[in-house]
C-alpha cells in the first residue's frame, strides 16, 4: 500500500517511546492500550514452563556420544517447543554486554542525530524508529528500535563511537553460533549437517541486528513492547540486559522466558518451519513491558539468501504432501511487513491449499 500524504505526515509527528516516557508520565496514553487476557498466562512456578536447555559445548564435542545426544536434545526442543535457550556458546558474555551497552548509548543519543537513520524501506541497511510501522500500527508499541543488516554485508555507524568494532565482533560470533545451531538441526533431521546451509544459500544469508528499547511503563498490563508475531526467518538468537519480558506460547500459554546470564535465547523462524513441512514450528511469541527499569533486547534473525525461496525438504515428507507452495525470502519479509498481513500468521498466505 502506498503511504498516503497523511501517513507520512502522522508518522512525522509520532513521538518515540523514549520521548514520550521521558517526561513524567502517569498512565498509557489511549494510542498504545493493550490488554492481554490475565488467563492465558502459564503459572510461572511450574516446571512445565521453562524453555529448554542446549548445551553448545556438547553439540560441537568431538565426543559422537555427547554430539549425538545434543543432537537429540535440539531436535526434541525444536519440536516440542520452537524455543530453547543455548548456554556454554563460548561468547564472552563481556562482548554481550557490551553489544546491549552500545546499543543503549545509541538509544540515548539526542534525537536530531537518531533522525537520519529514520526510514521506511523494509530493508534499508540501517534503520530507526518505534513501535513496528506507525502508518499502519493499530495500537503502538511501548518500543523503539534499530535495526542493522550484518550479513551478507556488514553495515555500521559511526555514533556511539565502540558500535562499530563491537557489533562486528558480535555479528560474526553470533553467526558461528548460528552456523552450528543450523547443522545440528539439520542432523536431528536426519539430514547431512551441510543440508539447510546449502539449500538456503546460508554463505549469503541475512542477519539482521535488531536492538529494543522498552523504557519502564507506568501500566505495564495496559501497553505491549511486541505482541504476538512469528520471525521470518530460520532461527533467531536474542540476548537481554538483566530484565526480562519475553514471552512464548506454549500448549494454548504464555510462558515468561527465563534464561541463564549468558545465554542465547533461540527460535525457530517461519522459514524453518516451511522447509521442515511444519515439524518445526515458528512459535508465536511478544515482549512484555515491565514498570521497573528499561529494557534492551537484540534479537539476532538468520535467514536464507534474499533471493532463496524455501520450499519443504522432499527427504522430510515421508510420504506427506508438501503444505508450502515457494516464496523468495525478501517477498515473504515483505508480505509480513504489510498491512494485510499485519501481524497475521504469514505463512497461511504459502500454505497448499486443501483440495
Ligand atoms: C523480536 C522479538 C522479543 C524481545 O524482536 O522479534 O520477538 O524479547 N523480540 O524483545
Ligand atoms: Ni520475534
Amino acid at each position: 500500500m502506498a503511504p498516503t500524504t497523511a501517513n507520512v505526515a502522522n508518522e512525522a509527528k509520532v513521538a518515540n517511546i523514549k520521548t514520550l516516557t521521558g517526561s513524567e508520565l502517569n498512565s498509557v496514553p489511549s494510542e498504545y492500550t493493550y490488554v492481554k487476557n490475565p488467563n492465558d498466562q502459564a503459572d510461572a512456578s511450574d516446571p512445565e514452563h521453562s524453555i529448554p536447555t542446549i548445551d553448545f559445548a556438547q553439540l560441537t564435542s568431538s565426543s559422537p556420544e555427547l554430539r549425538s545426544k545434543a543432537i537429540e536434545e535440539l531436535g526434541r526442543a525444536c519440536q516440542e517447543w520452537g524455543f530453547f535457550q543455548v548456554i556454554n556458546h563460548g561468547v564472552p558474555e563481556s562482548l554481550l554486554k557490551s553489544m546491549i551497552e552500545v546499543c543503549h548509548k545509541f538509544f540515548d543519543l539526542p534525537e536530531e542525530e537518531k533522525k537520519e537513520f529514520q526510514s521506511r524501506k523494509l530493508l534499508e541497511p540501517i534503520k530507526c524508529g518505534t513501535s513496528f510501522n506507525v502508518a499502519i500500527d493499530k495500537v503502538r508499541l511501548w518500543r523503539d528500535y534499530l535495526k542493522v543488516i550484518a550479513h551478507p554485508e556488514f553495515h555500521s555507524l559511526h555514533k556511539p563511537a565502540e558500535y562499530s568494532d563491537v557489533s562486528l565482533e558480535f555479528s560474526k560470533q553470533t553467526r558461528q553460533v548460528a552456523t552450528e545451531l543450523l547443522s545440528g538441526i539439520s542432523e536431528s533431521l536426519g539430514l547431512e549437517a551441510e543440508y539447510i546451509a546449502k539449500a538456503m544459500n546460508w554463505d549469503r544469508g541475512l542477519q539482521i541486528l535488531a536492538a529494543n528499547y522498552y523504557p519502564a511503563c507506568p501500566q505495564p498490563d495496559l501497553a505491549i513492547g511486541i505482541p504476538p508475531h512469528t520471525d521470518h526467518g530460520l532461527v533467531t538468537l536474542l540476548i537481554q540486559n538483566d530484565m526480562g519480558g519475553l514471552e512464548v506460547q506454549h500448549n494454548g500459554k504464555w510462558v515468561l522466558v527465563d534464561c541463564a546470564p549468558g545465554a542465547f535465547v533461540v527460535n525457530i523462524g517461519d522459514q524453518m518451519q516451511i522447509l521442515t513441512n511444519d515439524k518445526y514450528k515458528s512459535v508465536w511469541h511478544r515482549a512484555v513491558v515491565n514498570n521497573r527499569a528499561t529494557r534492551i533486547s537484540i534479537a539476532v534473525p538468520h535467514g536464507p539468501a534474499l533471493e532463496t525461496a524455501a520450499l519443504p525438504i522432499p527427504e522430510l515428507l515421508g510420504g506427506e504432501a508438501p503444505k508450502y507452495i515457494g516464496m523468495s525470502y525478501e517477498e515473504f519479509m515483505e508480505l509480513q511487513a504489510s498491512p494485510a498481513a499485519y501481524m497475521m500468521p504469514c505463512l497461511d498466505h504459502l500454505r497448499v491449499k486443501a483440495e
